[in-house]
């Protein structure tokens, strides 16, 4: 490493300022450490994924404590929140987009990165760590992606995080365990909203800035690894610093990101569907476009065979991934002499285009599926149309949307529409002919008389053609709870 300049010059205020500030920080020597870091073969374009993914980082934190600001992580107001973003909040949907696609961003630059680092063999000599961690921020960074997409409480959110969680319970041993710790419980509701939120706005991130702080440390401990001709230990090339020219090319990536994430936000803003309805059973959800290969893969795998498609071929992949640098000992770099290396890793990236690309194409194909998808969207679009609307708080809405806050309620609701009680006391117990109102029921009797009388319904309720209630326990607690409810 060169030697740090010396600029001191104590006869000028400014130069004195600096000398004065420099004694008590050591700054003249973070930024030599910072600008001045040789880069072997010299600046290059191709160098700036890393960079650009700190940018990114950037940009989501900013949008990030911007939607924070607004955002309440519960049930009942998560999506309403989210709405007034979205439709009343100047430049709120733009910045919402700019988070949204942000997300985007950063799994696609990381992809680019990590098969950058992987082509070019700079995981190569003494970078096992380096590449580890940045693993560990692959990793981290799904986990954002995940938690990230509950948070709005809208159909497609909800549903696919249905379909995630589900995912984890079909691990064995440790599947149902994991499954109520992401979820709060057995059921979706307030709780899991409120872990994912945690987990997206502390958590993880905690672990992020820890494992970028570490990733940035081993990559100017390690260097820049240069140019596939040169030797990953000792890169003979000759060596350019840092800065001026890496940082403009730098600069000048973050900039095409910051006009196409713009462009992307201001053409087409991130969508919001109609708030979560937990009783809907025609829902078919769809993940973002970067999970859709791992959904389109599950839907081989079913019965006993699960656990080799969620658990044994990935823990196959990602263990290989992660030994590269401690198996792959040869210092070659260059990918034309490194086929297996190559081949393999290009076979995976195709699975995942295809698997992809297959996903999409399943939905195309099937009629049905078709059609409820174009249905969502069509609601998606209405939705997004219509006027904000505030809650109303206290209104007979609020029965309506129990569901969201309660989720034993809302598969209480299930049960009364499947065991056919909306039929006579009406949509949310709001009473028709054949049947008396619901409305306040829970105040009229106490749990256990509500119970008895579901079971031995009066000589009146009889009369009235309907049948004792004989449900197992737990389907009885959760009709009872939604009972309670209608208010
Ligand atoms: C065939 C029509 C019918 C169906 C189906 C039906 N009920 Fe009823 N239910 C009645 C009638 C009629 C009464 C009121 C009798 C009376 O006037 O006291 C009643 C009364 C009740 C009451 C007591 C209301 C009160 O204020 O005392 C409850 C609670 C109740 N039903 C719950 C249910 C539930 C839960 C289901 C579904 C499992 C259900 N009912 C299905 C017709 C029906």
């Amino acid at each position: 490493m060169s030697e740090i300049p010396n600029t001191e010059d104590t006869s000028t205020r400014s130069g004195k300022l600096m000398s004065w500030f420099d004694k008590r920080t050591g700054i003249k020597e973070l930024t030599h450490e910072a600008l001045d870091e040789p880069i072997p073969g010299g600046a290059r374009l191709a160098y700036v994924f890393g960079s650009g993914l700190l940018y990114i980082l950037l940009s989501q934190i900013i949008t990030g404590i911007f939607l924070a600001m607004y955002y309440v992580a519960s049930a009942d107001h998560a999506h309403t929140t989210v709405a007034y973003i979205t439709k009343a909040v100047t430049g709120g949907s733009f910045v919402r987009s700019l988070h949204s696609y942000g997300s985007s961003a950063m799994v696609v630059t990381l992809v680019v990165h990590l098969a950058q680092t992987y082509f070019w063999g700079a995981y190569k000599g003494r970078r096992e760590l380096l590449w580890l961690s940045g693993l560990i921020l692959f990793a981290l960074v799904i986990g954002m992606a995940f938690t990230g997409y509950l948070l709005p409480w809208d159909q497609k959110a909800y549903f696919a995080t249905a379909v995630g969680t589900n995912i984890a319970g079909e691990m064995p041993i440790i599947g149902d365990w994991l499954k109520r710790l992401m979820r709060g419980g057995t059921e979706m509701g307030t709780l899991t909203l409120s872990r994912f939120f945690v987990a997206h706005v502390f958590l993880i991130p905690a672990f992020i800035f820890t494992f970028v702080g570490t990733h940035v440390f081993l990559f100017r401990k390690a260097g820049s690894a240069g140019p596939i001709k040169a030797d990953p230990i000792e890169p003979k090339m000759k060596t350019e610093q840092f800065y001026p020219k890496q940082v403009v090319y730098d600069i000048v990536f973050a900039t095409i990101l910051v006009g196409i994430l713009g462009l992307l936000s201001y053409l087409s803003p991130a969508e919001l569907g109609p708030k979560a309805n937990p009783a809907d059973t025609q829902f078919m959800p769809r993940p973002e476009w970067y999970y859709l290969p791992i959904f389109q893969w599950l839907k081989y795998w079913s019965g006993p065979n699960v656990v080799i498609g969620i658990v044994v071929i990935p823990a196959i992949i990602i263990g290989c991934l992660a030994l590269l640098p401690f198996y792959d000992r040869k210092h070659q770099r260059k990918p034309w002499k490194r086929p297996i290396a190559i081949g393999s890793f290009l076979l995976v990236l195709g699975s995942l285009v295809f698997l992809g690309w297959q996903s999409g194409n399943d939905d195309a194909r099937d009629t049905t599926t078709a059609k409820q998808l174009a249905k969502q969207a069509a609601e998606t679009e209405a939705f997004i149309k219509a006027k904000f609307e505030p809650e109303l708080a206290g209104s007979s809405l609020a029965s309506q949307n129990i569901e969201l806050a309660d989720p034993l309620a809302a598969k209480g609701k299930k049960l009364f529409t499947d065991n056919s009680c909306d039929g006579c006391h009406g949509d949310n117990g709001t009473g028709t002919d054949a049947g008396p109102k619901l409305l306040g029921i829970g105040e009229k009797y106490n749990h256990d008389a509500l119970l008895n009388l579901l079971k031995t319904p009066t000589q009146k309720m009889k009369d009235g053609n309907m049948d004792p209630v004989e449900l197992p326990d737990d389907q009885m607690n959760a009709l009872l709870a939604y009972l309670n409810s209608l208010k």
